[in-house]
This record gives C-alpha cells, structure tokens and sequence, in this order.
C-alpha cells in the first residue's frame, strides 16, 4: 500500500516548495493531455487527489500559490457561451408499434377533421442517434452553430463546427436566392467506422474510449480546443429550421430539398408517404437497412408534409404535434440479478432497483435496470440470484423484462419487499394508489421532509437542468454536501445552497479542500449558483418538486398566477380548503384535482412552507412569461360550447392556447368569453345568468385574425 502523504502543515517549506512544483508540473501535463491532446493519462479521481494535494499545500503555504498553478485550476470543461434560440427546438414524441404510428395518423387526421377520403401525406425518414444543432445564417453567411441545450438556450460551438465544414459538408455561405436569415437544423453524428477509429486511437494512447458514436460526437463537438474537434469526422444531416426571414418552399419535403440545394447533406432515405401503411412500409424499410447504413439510427420520423398544416396542429408541451418518432424495438441481453436494491425518490416512492451482472446492451454497459414496484416484482416472480432479461431504449432506464425460468438456480426464495423504509428513520411504508388508480402499485415512505433519502433526491431535483439549472452542483456533489463532515458546509434544503457561499467564506474549512473540489472548481460553483437567484417563475414551481406538478403543470400554473406571491396566496388558500380558489384554478384546462390536492398537501405543510420562505428570501422570482406576442385573447379566459363549424374543438383549443387564452371547460365569474356554437347548453344558459360576454364562431375567428 502507498504511505500516506506527509500533512502539509508538518512539512519544511523547502520540502513543501519541492513537492508542489513538482505536482504542479504534473497537473500541467495532465491539462494538456485532457483539453488540448483530448487523451488523458490518469483517472479523474486520480487527477483529484493530484489537484487537493496541491490545494492543500497551498492552503499551508500561501506563498506558493502562483500564476502557473491559478492557471492549473483552469476551467476543466465544456464551458462555452450559452445562445438563446430565436425559435425553441423542441423534442418528439414517441410511438413504439406499428398500430401507435397508426394511431398519430388518426389523431392528426381527426384534429384537422380529416374525411378518410382526403389526403394527407406524411414524410418518413430515418431518426437519427446524434445530437441535433441549429446553423444561423445572416445574410447567407454562417454566424452562429449551437447545441440544442435544452431547447431554449444551447451552447455556442460555432468554432468547433468552422473547423469540422469539409466533414460535416455544411456550407459556410448560402446561394443569393436564400433568405436574409436562415436557420438550418438538423443532426450531428459519427459513422460507425470513424467512431471505431476514434476508439482505436483513444486506446492506443490510452485515453478516454467512448461508449457510442453518440457520445464521441458529443465528446467531439463540445472540446474546448476547435483543433481537437478538427480531428474527428464528424458530420451532418440538415432535416429542420428555426427563424426564416422568408419560407423557401411551402412542404417539409421542399425545405429539405431547398437545403440539398444550399449544400447542406440531406438524408437519403427520406420518403413522402400516402398513408399509414405506406409509412408503415417505409419504416420497415428503413429498419432493414439499419444493419447496412454505417450510422446509428435509432427510429423513424414522421412528418405532415404540408407546412400550413403543420401550423395549424402546432405544439403540445415541448413538442410538434405534426410529428412523431416511431421508435425501434429496444435492445435485450441476458444477465444475472445479483441483489435488489430499493431506492427512495424524491416523493417518498420507493423503488426496487436490480443490481445486475453488467453487461452491455446496445453499445452501452448496463449494471442497474428498474423493476418498478412491488407488483411488478411479484408478476415476474424474480428472485435473487436469477437470470433475468433485460432491455434498453434510448435513453430511458433499462428494464428487467422477463425471468429465464429454466435457468433459476436451486434454493432461490420470492423476494419480501421491505415494510419500513431504508432510509435511518425506518418509517413505515404505506401502499397507495397510482394515479390509474392501481391500489398497492406504489409503496411510498412516510417520512416526507424527515426522511434523509427524500430530502437528497428533493435537492437533485432543485438544482437539475429543467428546474434550477445550477452547474456543477450535480447528485454527486448534493450527496456529497448533504452528508459533509463539517456542518458548517452542509445542503439540507434549496435555502442553503444559496448561503453556501457566505457560510464557506467563514468556515474554518473550505470546499476547496475537500477531494474534487479545486479553487477554480469552487469559484465556478458559485458564480452558478449566483447567476440562478434571478429565477423564472415557472422554473422556481417545478423546482419545488410537488407531487404531480411536472414542467408543463408548472408553466400552466405559473401563467395563471402571474407572479409568485399571487401564487402563493392561491396555493395557501387551498390548503386552507378554500373552495373557491381550488375551482378557479380547477376551471383551467388540464389542472385537475391531483394537482390542487398536491399543491394543498404541500402548502399545508408548516416544514414545507417554511422552507419555501427561507428559499424565497435568497431568491428574485421573475413575473411569468407572456407568451410571445400579445393577442386580443391574451390573458382572457374563454369556454368554447356547442358544436364548431370551421375546425375541431381540439384545433380550437390549442389555438386560443397558443394565443395566450385560457381555456376553461366550464363557466363561472371569471370567464371572460364564451364561443358558443350551434347546440350550446347549459353553459350558455350559466354564461347569461353571470352575464358573461357571448360570441359566435365567425366573432371568435374575426377576433384572433382568421
Ligand atoms: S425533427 C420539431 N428529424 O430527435 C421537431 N429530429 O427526439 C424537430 N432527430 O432533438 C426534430 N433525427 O435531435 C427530427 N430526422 C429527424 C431527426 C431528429 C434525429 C433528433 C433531434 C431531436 C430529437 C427529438
């Protein structure tokens, strides 16, 4: 075993000053090898424990600390300027068969109001396993290359790409006939050969070996020197846009097509399909080429072709409604359960997790694959110690499908599910109902806040990307200042991790200290965490991690309040039982009772409510975004009643939606309009008797412009 290393404040400062530059010339090496070589010699925990050597000899001889070392500390990563999209890039939903492909047909169909008679083409092309990028042309010239991030804001590669053009083939100026300013989206991606190449020479200098050409070419993109990027292939498929100064074709497939014209390289395998079992053809084409095509492709996508009808199906959530991504068969493997584990979430669920054999499946290593829940343990009957099969989507968590009954070893007994929780407190578990109302699915800790393990998965929730965003302040670094020796230092809750910084600066110790942490690291931290006390208010709701309130609930809710104290009187009113304020918030669209009685439960909570006024103190919580544009609607709330005439309730509704309106789908005092068509009823008859404004279908349409 190797000696421990002599404490810093026991050395000589001749032997300190000896030790630290020889450290410091070694962090150097490794530097250069990780950033600008891109084939690093040593473990990351390994480069760590190198980093707080130095730190805390610095620490015990201030005069050592130097130039060459404060540039040792440099930024370790991917720290590139953030881009804001002029026009969001959004996800896609996900079908899986072939009767769910079937299925969007006939919901765009019946959203349009479609006859079967009335065509309806749809594009399919091959899903590409990549990471997609959106290219800004001003005046024909390229001017910025982004990642999507998370669809509103991504991060500025464009050096990175000027230096990948004769790979990717995208073009660094466009034809005069292009428009002022152009957007080309599409995805960056690796071969299957050049990813293997890669690897090779990644091995050979025994550097980092990448688990797929996914993540070379995001390793690749995202290098902080454009001159290591400039040695992978990468390349590029352009199948979308953002902002178009001017539309150059009026289908998806005339986009695509202007883009080949632009020089952009557009995916060969693109099909314009009648119908649904034509879609169904070319998918299945599409799936037999999958071995041959070089690429990792990981579904097909389809598209209404026509771009006025896309527009008219417009979005739901974070994606089109226009489009879809049918998705292939997960990958399987076969391997054994070695233990379960039971994991609590962030809401007290507990979740049996099965500790596996690792194996790889799909190009990636799999040791952990979820089993649910108990009833999902006791359907399969699986047991300690069986093979088990398992399998991996995409990106969701791999899943233990299926037990090998012929391969079950002797002696093997049905696994108990646990009745007090894991974590220190032993709480009771309660069984409860799911929301499909499936009693006994979900067992669920009953220690709220008192319970360490949800209190942890609460902070990773608060700080991840959709909600707080705080970089650098991932789950390893929550668990590690949950549970960190000094006190002083510690995250128990949201509040505290705005006082972190002020606590640190009294400390006797410092983060910085402390194993992979670095001056540079720790700066970082906090200026991250700085730039987060300025929060959106739909952000600040879904960080605060209520049962039932997902992202969209969060911007629903966050829109309808307007501001945060409004929120949080209507919140405290529920909680109160106030009958009132739990119909007004009812009465919008698509927030039911599982939501108020979440928010209720929540705000009930005098711990909760608590630390919510501790977060709140260290917080400016901006005013909720209007949507874009003011409409004549914005803001209003309107029912639509009786029978339309001119398109269908559902087109109706999104529409309203998309102009800032909410739509309600029953009347009370605080309607402002009601639509009403032929057949209307009682909700005509409530509007009169409240005295809300009627008007017709045609008034509606002259009323949003057509
Ligand atoms: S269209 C508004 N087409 O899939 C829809 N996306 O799951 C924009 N992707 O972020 C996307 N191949 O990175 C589209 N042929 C294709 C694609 C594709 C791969 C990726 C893209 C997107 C993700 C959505």
């Amino acid at each position: 075993m190797a000696k421990a290393p002599v404490r810093p404040d026991q050395l000589l400062p001749m032997e300190a000053e000896i030790e630290h530059s020889r450290l410091a010339e070694e962090i150097a090496g490794h530097d250069r090898r990780y950033h600008q070589e891109d084939a690093p010699t040593i473990s990351d925990a390994g480069y760590d424990a190198l980093r707080q050597r130095l730190n805390a000899l610095e620490a015990a001889f201030p005069h050592l600390r130097s130039k060459v070392t404060e540039a040792v500390g440099a930024a370790p990563s991917g720290k590139f300027a953030k881009v804001r999209h002029a026009v969001p890039m959004l996800s896609l939903g996900n079908v899986f068969s072939v009767e769910e492909a079937a299925e969007f047909v006939a919901r765009v169909r019946r959203f349009l109001d479609f006859p079967v008679e009335r065509a309806l083409a749809i594009t399919a092309e091959p899903k590409i396993d990549g990471l997609s990028l959106s290219l800004r042309y001003e005046n024909r010239k390229l001017v910025t290359a982004a990642t999507r991030g998370d669809g509103a804001e991504g991060e500025d590669v464009t050096a990175n790409i000027r230096a990948v053009m004769a790979t990717t083939g995208i073009p660094e100026t466009l034809p005069a006939d292009a428009p002022e300013i152009a957007e080309v989206r599409g995805e960056i991606y690796l071969s299957h050969a050049d990813f293997a190449a890669i690897n090779a020479r990644q091995m050979e200098l025994g550097g980092k070996v990448f688990a797929n050409p996914r993540n070379a070419a995001a390793g690749s993109l995202r290098q902080i020197d454009p001159k290591v990027t400039a040695t992978r292939p990468l390349r590029f498929f352009a199948y979308a846009w953002g902002e178009m100064s001017e539309m150059p074709a009026v289908t998806q497939k005339g986009m695509v097509e202007t883009f080949a014209r632009w020089g952009f390289p557009t995916n060969p395998l693109m099909a314009l399909c009648a119908d649904a079992n034509v879609l169904v053809a070319h998918y299945r084409l599409i799936e037999r080429e999958r071995p041959v095509i070089g690429y990792d492709i990981d579904g097909v996508v389809y598209k209404v072709n026509d771009l006025a009808l896309q527009a008219r199906l417009g979005f739901v959530a974070r994606a089109p409604r226009w489009a879809v991504a049918h998705k292939f068969p997960a990958e399987k493997a076969v391997t054994r359960l070695n233990a379960i584990e039971i994991q609590v979430g962030r809401t007290g669920a507990l979740t049996p997790v099965a500790k596996l054999e690792p194996i790889t499946v799909g190009g990636v290593v799999v040791s952990n694959a979820t089993l649910h829940n108990p009833d999902e343990i006791a359907r399969l009957d699986v047991r300690i110690g069986d093979f088990v099969v398992i399998q991996r989507a995409g990106d969701v968590i791999p899943q233990v499908v299926e037990v090998v009954l012929d391969r079950r070893p002797d002696g093997t007994e049905p696994f108990e599910f646990p009745t007090l929780c894991p974590c220190a407190l032993k709480t009771l578990v309660i069984r409860e109902e799911t929301s499909a109302g499936v009693e006994g699915a979900v067992r669920r800790c009953s220690g709220e806040f008192a319970c360490p393990h949800q209190r942890v998965e609460h902070l990773k929730h608060f700080a991840s990307r959709r909600a707080f965003d705080i970089e650098g302040l991932g789950d390893k670094q929550i668990a590690f200042f949950y549970d960190c020796s000094v006190e002083d230092l510690r995250i128990r809750e949201p509040a505290d991790i705005f006082t972190l910084e002020a606590r640190n600066a009294t400390s006797f110790q410092k983060i910085e200290n402390f194993e992979g942490f670095g001056k540079q690291s720790v700066a970082n931290l906090f200026s991250a965490i700085n730039a987060r006390r300025e929060i959106a208010l739909e952000r600040f709701i879904f960080a605060l991690g209520i049962r039932h309130v997902g992202e969209t609930t969060a911007k629903i809710l966050a829109r309808a309040a307007g501001e945060w104290p409004a929120f949080e009187v209507i919140a405290k009113r529920i909680a109160a039982a106030d009958g009132e304020a739990i119909a007004e918030l009812q009465a919008i669209d698509q927030i039911g009772p599982s939501v108020t009685e979440a928010l209720g439960e929540f705000f009930g909570r005098a711990d909760a409510v608590a630390m919510v006024d501790r977060l709140v103190a260290e917080l400016s919580i901006l005013p909720a975004e209007k949507p874009r544009g003011e409409s004549p609607v914005t803001g209003k709330t309107v029912v639509f009643t009786g029978s339309l005439e001119k398109m269908t309730r559902d087109e109706a509704k999104a529409r309203a939606e998309s102009l800032g309106a909410k739509v309600a789908g029953s009347v009370s005092k605080k309607t402002d309009l009601v639509i009403a068509g032929p057949g209307a009823g009682s909700k005509l008859d409530k509007a009169t008797e409240l005295g809300v404004k009627v008007i017709s279908e045609d008034d509606w349409l002259a009323l949003i412009g057509g």
